[in-house]
């Protein structure tokens, strides 16, 4: 058996929580394997909604067993708050959740010290989702962090040493902060944290999958928000491409299957940063509205633009894509045409590849189809499908040359279209 990884082409929000949770049947373990809770994945199914930010989104659906993997950064006192809202809701997670050790800790005052960089850069922010990832992903790569594992042994001592530290920083900006208030529910998240397992996960997934057990991973952000590949410094602090999954839950690269690549019809992105296609008329105010764009962890509105097959391109190679799948499909039912950038445009030279800076001098050139004015909303099958639809998804494939395998027509569950011949 191997690791299919499930990921964002974008700048995240494609809808990975939602085609997780569609998939989950066909899986026994799901994976997260980086990031931490600057994701928001959202589910929707019998009428309810919920928001996913450390846990898995394979929790909804049966005894499958749920794991945070050794490259995610976990805040306790979020931890805990998302266990209650799933507990209040009926949803036990015992037994079926488990947690690296290896997985780093996001301290107060690494939440400190990510404001304290976004105040220090001014107008250049990057917009960070303010959770503390870039200094939890800091201290680990510095080897300062704190691990899941260290709760188990003289973790009062290893904490205040590594809050010593980040206080001096704080001091040294005169950064203004109290954190006596938000350590107290940080302690009260660890005490959470504790009532579940704590294991060696890699051992765990190598094992699942020597016993032909199939395995998940959900990715969080996006491709174009890796730190290696995305446009750089307006990106995470993790490697958010297929490749994380190995180091982030230490399997090998010969182990990983299909790589489900998913996007949305249009594109959007949060915080700062360039974004070619973005739109700033009424089709991207439309977009917005329609696609209720906005932030699920901080209620941002995301800007919006046209598809962006460059980057697309660039997406699908850096993370070997195998099946693609187009969310949020509905939102374009009612617009006259619809754009897709085939090129950009640099001082009067065209190149249909992802440059090392994504600036202000990178103009798309678009192609324009014509838009195929149906509600596709409560569409079954792929029969239905109006003819221009089909024009537009046999002019992506012929772009990126990967199938459609999964087209998204609504946020609920049950609005997702399998291409069974593809
Ligand atoms: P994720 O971070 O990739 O899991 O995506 P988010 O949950 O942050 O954002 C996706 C948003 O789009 C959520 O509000 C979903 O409920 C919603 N959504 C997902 N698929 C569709 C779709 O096909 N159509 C519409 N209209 N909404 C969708
Ligand atoms: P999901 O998993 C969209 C963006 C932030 C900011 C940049 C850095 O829901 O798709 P960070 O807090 O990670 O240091 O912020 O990355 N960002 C996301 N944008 N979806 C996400 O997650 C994101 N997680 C981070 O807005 O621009
Ligand atoms: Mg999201």
């Amino acid at each position: 058996m191997k690791v299919d990884v499930l990921l964002g082409l974008q700048w995240g929000d494609e809808g990975k929580g939602k085609v997780v949770d569609v998939l989950t049947p066909k899986y026994d373990v799901i994976t997260r394997f980086q990031g931490g809770p600057n994701a928001g994945h959202t589910l929707e199914f019998n009428g309810k909604k919920y928001v996913l930010r450390s846990i898995p989104s394979g929790i909804f659906q049966g005894d499958k067993i749920n794991i945070i993997g050794n490259g995610v950064v976990l805040d306790p006192a979020l931890f805990k708050e998302e266990v209650e809202a799933l507990e209040s809701s009926g949803h036990n997670l015992k037994g079926r959740l488990l947690i690296s050790k290896k997985a780093h800790l996001i301290l107060p005052t690494h939440r400190l010290l990510d404001a304290c960089s976004e105040f220090r850069k001014g107008s250049s922010k990057i917009g960070t989702t303010g959770k503390g990832i870039g200094p939890a992903y800091t201290d680990k790569i510095s080897r300062n962090g704190l691990r899941v594992g260290d709760i188990l042994s003289d973790f009062e001592i290893k904490y205040k040493a590594v809050v010593a530290r980040h206080e001096e920083i704080l001091r040294l900006y005169h950064f203004k902060y109290d954190l006596k208030s938000i350590e107290k529910e940080w302690f009260e998240g660890i005490e959470k944290l504790k009532t579940y397992t704590f294991i060696d996960s890699e051992h765990f997934i190598n094992e699942k999958v020597n016993e032909g057990i199939s395995v998940l991973a959900e990715g969080a952000q996006g491709t174009l928000l890796d730190i290696d590949f995305g446009s750089y410094p307006f990106v995470t602090s993790s490697n958010t491409i297929c490749a994380g999954a190995c180091t982030g839950l230490g399997v090998a690269p010969r182990r990983i299957g299909e790589v489900f690549g998913i996007f949305k019809a249009y594109c959007t992105r949060v915080g700062s940063g360039p974004f070619p296609t973005e739109l700033f008329d009424e089709n991207g105010e439309k977009m917005r509205n329609l696609g209720v764009e906005f932030g699920s962890v901080t209620g941002r509105p995301r800007r919006c633009g046209w598809i962006d097959l460059v980057a697309l391109k660039y997406s699908i190679m850096i993370n070997g894509v195998t099946q693609l799948i187009m969310m949020k499909s509905d939102v374009l039912d009612s617009f006259e045409y619809i754009k897709a950038c085939v090129a950009y445009e640099i001082d009067g030279r065209k190149i249909d590849y992802f440059p090392h800076e994504l600036n202000d001098e990178v103009n798309p050139v678009f192609t324009e189809l014509p838009g195929w004015k149906t509600d596709m909303t409560k569409m079954q099958k792929e029969n239905e499908f109006p003819e221009k639809f089909n024009a537009y998804l046999d002019f992506l494939e012929k772009e990126l040359n990967v199938p459609i395998k999964i087209v998204s027509v609504g946020p609920d569950r049950e609005q997702t279209i399998l291409r069974e011949n593809k």
